[in-house]
């Protein structure tokens, strides 16, 4: 029986239409929504992928600890995952992730190690050189690798991929994603190109990340990076799981445009997902309004507003950190 376990129901997730929140009038937008995962986000795929082959190729044996470092959702997945397999999960993670993501890897019984957001990638202080050096030290461990390992694009061009291009029965024209280690965005947008290759690929960054800089120069400098508050896209690093050669256009976000489209999305069409679920609305709906032909865009709500509840779905949180509600 396919549903048999939770391992099972990973992917499949459902593809819906915009119906209120985008005024053009030959573009259509969908939105695939991710928080169907069983442990609440997009993660589910690419931890389940890794952890299948680890376990055929004996690199994550009986008794083991998977150790990540993560912004929670991967995080959630593998504590999720560790609990359905009976491993032990160790996961790092910078001090900006939300309580909520925080306390449900606890529930899971995984065991997290919180680092300052601050902390530079060169510093032994950051949360992935942090999740190098634990996994160095205990044995019988595997680490996820999500941001270098080329399983994680490989997990969505074998799922994400191959259901939009059938759930849009192949009428998709675009397909928007922000990344964090690409996975998401490079993985479907080479199985979707296979299928079409006049299908255009955009990428929102946010304010403060260095991909957009690294798309538009092929340099970036880490001295113009800085701290946001969406979590989950943007990086300060260059992760070897993002192909930068399949995206068309980038464009550059900030929180605000982001938390406002989640709030926005979640009043008129009853969607309630994260900060970054709102950056890639945001952008399709920038990218509605330059387009002059018919076009169907896809895009993603990686993970639920429920993880948010304590920051951008709180008036007051918003208020302190300077957004308009
Ligand atoms: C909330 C959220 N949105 C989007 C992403 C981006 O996904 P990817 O790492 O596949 O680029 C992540 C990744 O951590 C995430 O946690």
């Amino acid at each position: 029986m396919k549903g048999n376990t939770l391992f099972n129901i990973v992917g499949n997730t459902p593809l819906v239409k915009l119906n209120k929140i985008n005024p053009a009038k030959n573009v259509e937008i969908y939105v695939k929504l991710e928080f169907f995962n069983p442990s609440g986000s997009v993660k589910d795929r690419i931890v389940k992928h890794i952890i299948d082959n680890a376990e055929r190729n004996g690199l994550l044996k009986p008794g083991g600890t998977i150790v990540e470092n993560t912004s929670g959702n991967t995080g959630a997945a593998v504590a999720m995952i560790a609990a359905i397999k009976g491993y032990k999960a160790i996961l790092t993670m910078p001090d900006k992730v939300s309580e909520e993501k925080q306390n449900a890897l606890k529930a899971y019984g995984a065991e997290i190690v919180v680092t300052p957001t601050s902390a530079l990638p060169n510093s032994p202080e950051h949360y992935v050189n942090t999740a190098i050096r634990i996994a160095e030290e205990t044995p019988n461990s595997f680490r996820i690798n999500q941001y270098d390992n080329l399983l994680n694009p490989e997990a969505h061009y074998l799922t994400t991929g191959p259901e939009i291009w059938e759930q849009t029965e192949g009428k998709v024209t675009h397909f928007v994603a922000a990344g964090s280690t690409g996975g998401t965005i490079s993985g479907t947008a080479k199985f979707l190109k296979e299928q079409n290759p006049n299908i255009k690929v955009l990428m929102p960054d946010p304010v403060g990340s260095i991909y957009y800089d690294y798309f538009k120069t092929g340099k970036y400098d880490l001295s113009s990076a800085c701290t946001y508050h969406v979590e989950g896209v943007g990086e300060d690093h260059i992760a070897k799981a993002m192909d930068f050669s399949l995206v068309d256009e980038m464009y550059k976000f900030t929180d605000q445009d982001a938390f406002s489209v989640a709030r926005q999305l979640a009043k008129t069409e009853g969607i309630f997902g994260g900060g970054t679920g709102g950056a890639n609305v945001w952008a399709a709906l920038k990218l509605a309004e330059t387009l002059t032909e018919p076009a169907v865009i896809v895009t993603i709500i990686p993970d639920s507003g429920v993880k948010y509840l304590s920051k951008l779905y709180n008036d007051k949180w918003m208020k302190d950190n300077n957004f308009s509600v």
